[in-house]
């Protein structure tokens, strides 16, 4: 009987500890504080203020933190790169996957 309440608790807040991720992750995203994403890519990052702007929301986390990476370290120079480059500055890599978790969750409420 223990075990099973102790698994049901940890499930319980496996489940919080995602969810907290998520919202940690919107903040980001969406902060003015440090540059934001959301000014140009839109609150769920498929409303773009420009059309020539990328839609993200929804790509695979692991693509997305590539992406956001290869901007940061200068890896990435085509189109219009110049303004992600600038945009990753201030982010840390823990940012970079709390970030990518929010818009690959497809969870925008
Ligand atoms: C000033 C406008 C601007 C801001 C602010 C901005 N982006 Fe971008 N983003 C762009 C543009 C323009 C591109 C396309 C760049 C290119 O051609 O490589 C892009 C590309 C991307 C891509 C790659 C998309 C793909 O399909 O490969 C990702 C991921 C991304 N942005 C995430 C973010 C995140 C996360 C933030 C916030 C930390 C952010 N962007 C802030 C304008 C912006």
């Amino acid at each position: 009987m223990k075990v099973i309440l102790w698994m049901l608790f940890a499930c319980i807040s496996y489940s919080a500890l995602a969810d907290a991720e998520l919202e940690l992750g919107k903040q980001l995203y969406m902060s003015p504080g440090k540059g934001g994403c959301a000014t140009c890519h839109g609150e769920t990052g498929n409303e773009p203020v420009m059309p020539m702007y990328p839609k993200i929301g929804g790509q695979t986390e692991m693509y997305l933190v590539n992406q956001m990476k290869d901007y940061q370290l200068k890896k990435r120079k085509n189109g219009l790169f110049m303004s992600m480059e600038i945009a990753m500055k201030h982010y840390s890599d823990e940012d970079i996957r709390l970030i990518a978790r929010y818009l690959a969750s497809g969870n925008f409420k």
